[in-house]
C-alpha cells in the first residue's frame, strides 16, 4: 500500500520501536502523528521528521485521549496506517509469578493493569483507527489501511514471572487473524510483530554495553540485541506489502525464551 499523502499514527511514537518506525514511514512520504507521553522526545522527533509530522500528547490509558489522537491524524490526511508500539505506566504492585517464591498470590490488579496497557489499549487504538480508515476512499488496490500491533515472543513462550505480560501479548497474537477477517470487507489489514530482545528505551536504566553483554549471548544469530530499526524495516514492509495479512511475524534472531 502506498502511504504518501496519507497519515500514519504511531503509539509509543517517541519510543524505540515507534521512533524508528516514524523515521521509516516519514521517508516513504507519510505524515506521521507521534502519540506518546514523552513530550520532549516526541516534539523533537516531529521536528526532525518534517514532512508535516506532528506530536500529539496521547495517554494510551485514556480512551478519550486515543480518540482525539486518531481524529487529529484523520484530519491531517486519510489515515492509512496505525502502528501500535507503546509501553505504559508502572503497575500497582510487584510480581509476575502466579504464586511468588514467598507464597504470595499474584494480585488481580497487577494482572489487569498489564492487560490494560498491552492488550485493551491496543484494541482501543485498533478500533478507533479502523473506524477512521473505514471512511477512507479505497486506493486503486482496494485497500483502505493497515494496522500493526506489537506482540512479543513472550506471547508464544512466556518466561516464569511473566504471566500478565504473556497473557496480554498472547492476546495480541490471538486477535490478529480475527481482526483481519473482520476488516477484510473494508480493505483494512491487521498484522502483528512479535519482537525478541531489542535495545530500546525500555532498557534505559542500563548502558547499551551492559544490556548487550547481558542479553546478546542468549540470541542465537546475530549474537546481539535487535536494533529498533530492524523492527521499523519490517513495519514499513508490512505497510507496503498488501499480501501480508492476519498473522504475527516473529523478529527475534531465532531466540526462544526458556
Ligand atoms: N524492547 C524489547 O525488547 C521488546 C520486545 C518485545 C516487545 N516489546 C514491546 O514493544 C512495545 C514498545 O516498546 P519499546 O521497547 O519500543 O519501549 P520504549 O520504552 O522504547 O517505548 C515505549 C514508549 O511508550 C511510551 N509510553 C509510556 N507510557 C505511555 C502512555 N501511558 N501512553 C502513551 N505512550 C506511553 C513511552 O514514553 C515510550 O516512548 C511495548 O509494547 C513492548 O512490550 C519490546
Amino acid at each position: 500500500m502506498k502511504i504518501d499523502n496519507g497519515s500514519v499514527l504511531i503509539t509509543g511514537g517517541a519510543g524505540g520501536f515507534g521512533g524508528a518506525t516514524a523515521r521509516r514511514l516519514a521517508a516513504l512520504g507519510a505524515r506521521v502523528v507521534i502519540c506518546d507521553v514523552a513530550d520532549e522526545r516526541g516534539e523533537a522527533l516531529a521536528k526532525e521528521l518534517g514532512n508535516g509530522a506532528v506530536y500529539v500528547h496521547t495517554d494510551i490509558m485514556d480512551e478519550a485521549s486515543i480518540a482525539a489522537a486518531v481524529e487529529t491524524a484523520a484530519k491531517l490526511a486519510p489515515l492509512r496506517a496505525a502502528v501500535i508500539a507503546h509501553g505504559g505506566p508502572p503497575g500497582p504492585g510487584p510480581g509476575g509469578r502466579v504464586i511468588g517464591r514467598d507464597g504470595t498470590r499474584l494480585s488481580v490488579g497487577v494482572f489487569a493493569h498489564a492487560v490494560q496497557v498491552f492488550l485493551t489499549s491496543a484494541f482501543t487504538v485498533t478500533s478507533y483507527a479502523a473506524e477512521a480508515m473505514s471512511k477512507n476512499e479505497p486506493l486503486e488496490s482496494g485497500q483502505r489501511g493497515v494496522i500493526i500491533n506489537t506482540s512479543s515472543i513472550a506471547g508464544f513462550e512466556g518466561q516464569p514471572g511473566l504471566v500478565p505480560y504473556s497473557a496480554a501479548k498472547g492476546g495480541i497474537i490471538g486477535m490478529t487473524l480475527t481482526l483481519a477477517r473482520d476488516m477484510a470487507p473494508l480493505g483494512i489489514r491487521a498484522m502483528a510483530i512479535a519482537p525478541g530482545t531489542f535495545l530500546t528505551f525500555a532498557y534505559g536504566a542500563m548502558s547499551a554495553e551492559d544490556a548487550q553483554a547481558k542479553f546478546g549471548p542468549s540470541i542465537p544469530n546475530p549474537k546481539r540485541m535487535g536494533d529498533p530499526d530492524e523492527y521499523a524495516q519490517l513495519a514499513a514492509h508490512i505497510v507496503e506489502n498488501d499480501f501480508l495479512n492476519g498473522t504475527t511475524i516473529r523478529l527475534d534472531g531465532a531466540q526462544r525464551f526458556q
